[in-house]
Formats: structure tokens, sequence, C-alpha cells
């Protein structure tokens, strides 16, 4: 082993687009790959200087949009875009842009539990509200516990007539130290798999 020093640690994790809703009522769409299930609350991390965590600290409602592989450029789209205006002196490689949807090619579509849009390409589109936000790792960080309150499923990715994703349907898009993948083939499955 050798011992490095990398200047990023994203080693590998789905890519989320968030929703939610900006004071002037109009929505904010961000990419972020900060995030993971504890049962029906997802955990989110933010940079404490971006619109999305300003947004959720004021309005908690939130829409966890998962992509799959095939909107990788619409995601890498939104990556350059801040809905922060002015654009926080930390971000010198960003600029603002306050027609998310628009800028990255994807659509709107009315939640039905939330004030924020869904992200109509997604295939998997999880309701949220934010029950905790605190900021963390010395401020920089905003930490967002949400709970899903219903999940949105292309019937595509699920197993007919259940409540289960198709993981074999079913694809993530990883972003892995800033590069976008897919899944490899499958490995095997746990022993909690409820799916054959
Ligand atoms: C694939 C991808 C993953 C990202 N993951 C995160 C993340 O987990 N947390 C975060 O705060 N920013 C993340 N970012 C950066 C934000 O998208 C970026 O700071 C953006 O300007 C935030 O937009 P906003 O200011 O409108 O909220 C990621 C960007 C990309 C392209």
């Amino acid at each position: 082993m050798t011992i490095i020093k990398p200047k990023i640690l994203y080693f590998g994790t789905p890519v989320v687009l968030l929703t939610t809703e900006n004071a002037d009522g109009t929505a904010n769409l961000a990419p972020m790959s900060s995030a993971w299930a504890l049962g029906q609350v997802v955990v989110l991390g933010l940079g404490a200087e971006g619109q999305t965590a300003r947004n959720l600290v004021e309005r908690p409602d939130v829409v966890i949009n998962v992509p799959d592989p095939s909107l990788w450029q619409a995601v890498e789209r939104l990556a350059p875009l801040t809905g922060r205006d002015p654009v926080p002196a930390h971000k010198p490689t960003h600029r603002y842009e306050p027609a998310k949807f628009a800028a990255a090619g994807l659509s709107e579509e009315p939640s039905l539990h939330v004030r924020p849009p869904r992200v109509a390409e997604c295939p998997l589109q999880l309701e949220a509200r934010a029950e905790s936000t605190r900021f963390g790792a010395g401020g920089d960080f905003l930490i967002v516990e949400a709970r899903v309150l219903a999940v949105h499923a292309d019937p595509g990715i699920v197993v007919p007539g259940t409540d289960h994703v198709d993981p074999a349907a079913w694809s993530p898009l990883i972003y892995n130290f800033r590069h976008y993948f897919g899944l490899g083939d499958q490995l095997g499955h746990s022993y909690r798999s409820e799916t054959a």
C-alpha cells in the first residue's frame, strides 16, 4: 500500500439530483453524491454555502431524484451552476443560473406531498422532508436528515405486482473520483434480498 493525499474522497457513490424551493417559489436543482439511506430517512451532506443548503434550512421540502447512467450529461450540465446569487466567493468556477431545469434539459413534474417538483426523467424520485439540519465539520457542511414520504418508480424497474425495485433492471449513476460510471455485472446478493 502507498500513503496518498487525494484532494477529494469521492470513492464512488450514487448521484442524486435534489430539488428544493427557492424563496421566490421557483425550483432549484443540484447534483450531489453524499446521500445514503437509513431506513426511510436519507442523510444528505451539502456544502453550507450552496443554494440547496440555504433552501433546506428555510424550507424543508426536498425531492431526491435518482438518475440512471443515461442521464450523466444532464448531470454534468448542472455541475458548474449554482442557484445562489451572488456566487459564493469560494466557487470561482461556478456561475449563477436560476433556470436549472432548462439548463440541464430536464423536465419538472409536480410532486404529491412536497412543494419542489420531481425530475420527470429520473426513474426513481423520493419525495421527502428535512427533519433535522445541522452544520457539521467546522460549519463547512450542512448535514440533513430527510424523511421519505413517497417513492415514485418507473414501472420498468419494479418487479411486477410488488414494491420491490428490480436490481437487474435498475442501475444508479455512480460518481467515482469525479468520473461517471454505471454498475458492472451482478456479483451476488445479500441474504436479506427478497428478489431472486
Ligand atoms: C456528480 C456531482 C456530485 C456532487 N456531490 C455533491 C455533494 O455530495 N454535496 C455537495 O454539497 N455538493 C456536491 N456537488 C457540487 C454541487 O452540485 C455544487 O456545489 C452546486 O453548485 C450546488 O448547487 P446549488 O448552489 O444551487 O445548491 C456535486 C456535483 C456533482 C456534479
